[in-house]
């Protein structure tokens, strides 16, 4: 049996970046016969960093609707809610105790949000990976769609594998492989092609949401940063020139080409040219999904219905695993 696991956290809108990135993969994965899709809002992630009470809630209801909206069908996949499964926490605390210091300090993530002032990090943001690792390793994840930046994290859960499956002598828990597709795994700043497209970047033009009208995805496309240059005839001539390269990355990804394709289309025409037709792409791709979102958040007791069916069917693949896992390192029954 193949088993899916992938997770995204409930801490503001949905953006292009994470639908382009991940979401979209996860969609399509749903349709692979032989395979059983869980998709996780993490929402215990989520308050690894300051958050409002409030808006844990909200979010998560919202973000539900923007994955179905984005193509995941509940009727195929499992959409659950992180802390509603106990076992994530538990699982975490024995995990942790097989993880080492050094190798979570060595975390990219870790250490950007983290920033310079160690001693304040939060044992939460520390432990994250490991948080991750029960994530995958509870379900038996066999394959997990995720961007790029969250590389590290997954070889830290195949890590903890197999050093538990060695430690306690049993072949409990299989290798999870990362599965990355698309020409688009790394969407940039509208506003700087050099940071990744983020939630928490200042700028709200930096980002496309899934919630922004089609109006505003045009605006923002045309207000993106590029350089003076015209387009090259080949992909090698993006290189250095990071604004360029995401707009036609975003392209490429949207319409279903390389970027190869791409440029042969584009190459030598100038942006006042090339924004126009990527922001009637961006417009016809997304603009279907944002009404589709905005239709379900109308009504929020029928994404809580579906949450709820995710919620049970993932609390009993993770009982079973938790149950097999306190038997194997010798806990009481
Ligand atoms: N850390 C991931 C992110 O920020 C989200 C996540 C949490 C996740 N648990 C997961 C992704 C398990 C894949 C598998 O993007």
């Amino acid at each position: 049996m193949k088993r899916i696991l992938s997770g995204i956290q409930p801490t503001s809108h949905m953006h292009l970046g994470n639908y382009l990135g991940a979401v979209r993969n996860w969609a399509a994965m749903q349709n692979e016969p032989g395979f059983e899709c869980l998709y996780m809002i993490a929402d215990l992630h989520a308050i690894t960093m300051p958050y409002e009470v409030g808006s844990l809630v909200p979010a998560t209801r919202e973000l539900a609707a923007a994955l179905i909206a984005a193509g995941i069908d509940p009727k195929k996949s499992a959409i659950f809610v992180q802390s509603t499964v106990a076992a994530h926490s538990e699982l975490m605390w024995l995990l942790a105790t097989l993880a080492q210091f050094g190798k979570l300090e060595r975390m990219t993530q870790f250490k950007e949000k983290g920033g310079k002032n160690a001693e304040r990090v939060g044992l939460g943001l520390f432990a994250y990976p490991v948080l991750m690792a029960a994530d995958i390793l509870l379900y038996k994840a066999t394959h997990v769609p995720i961007g790029e930046d969250q590389k590290q994290h997954l070889e830290l859960a195949r890590d903890l594998a197999s050093t538990f499956n060695t430690r306690y002598g049993k072949n409990i828990f299989p290798q999870p492989e990362p599965v990355f597709r698309g020409e688009a795994t790394r969407v940039m700043s509208l506003r700087d092609g050099t940071q990744k497209m983020s939630k928490s970047a200042e700028s709200d033009n930096s980002r496309i949401n899934l919630t922004d009208n089609a109006d505003t995805i045009a605006n923002k496309i045309k207000k993106a940063k590029t350089d003076p240059e015209p387009l090259p005839g080949e992909a090698a001539g993006l290189e250095g020139r990071p604004e360029a390269k995401n707009l036609v990355t975003i392209y490429a990804a949207l319409a279903g080409k390389s970027v190869a394709d791409v440029m042969k289309e584009f190459g030598g025409k100038q942006f006042s040219v090339f924004k126009p037709e990527l922001a009637d792409l961006a417009v016809a791709k997304l603009a279907p999904m944002t009404k589709k979102m905005a239709d379900l958040m109308k009504y929020p007791d029928q994404i809580d219905v579906i949450l709820k069916a995710g919620n049970e069917r993932a609390n009993q693949i993770a009982d079973k695993t938790l149950s097999e896992v306190r038997k194997i390192m010798g806990f009481w029954n």
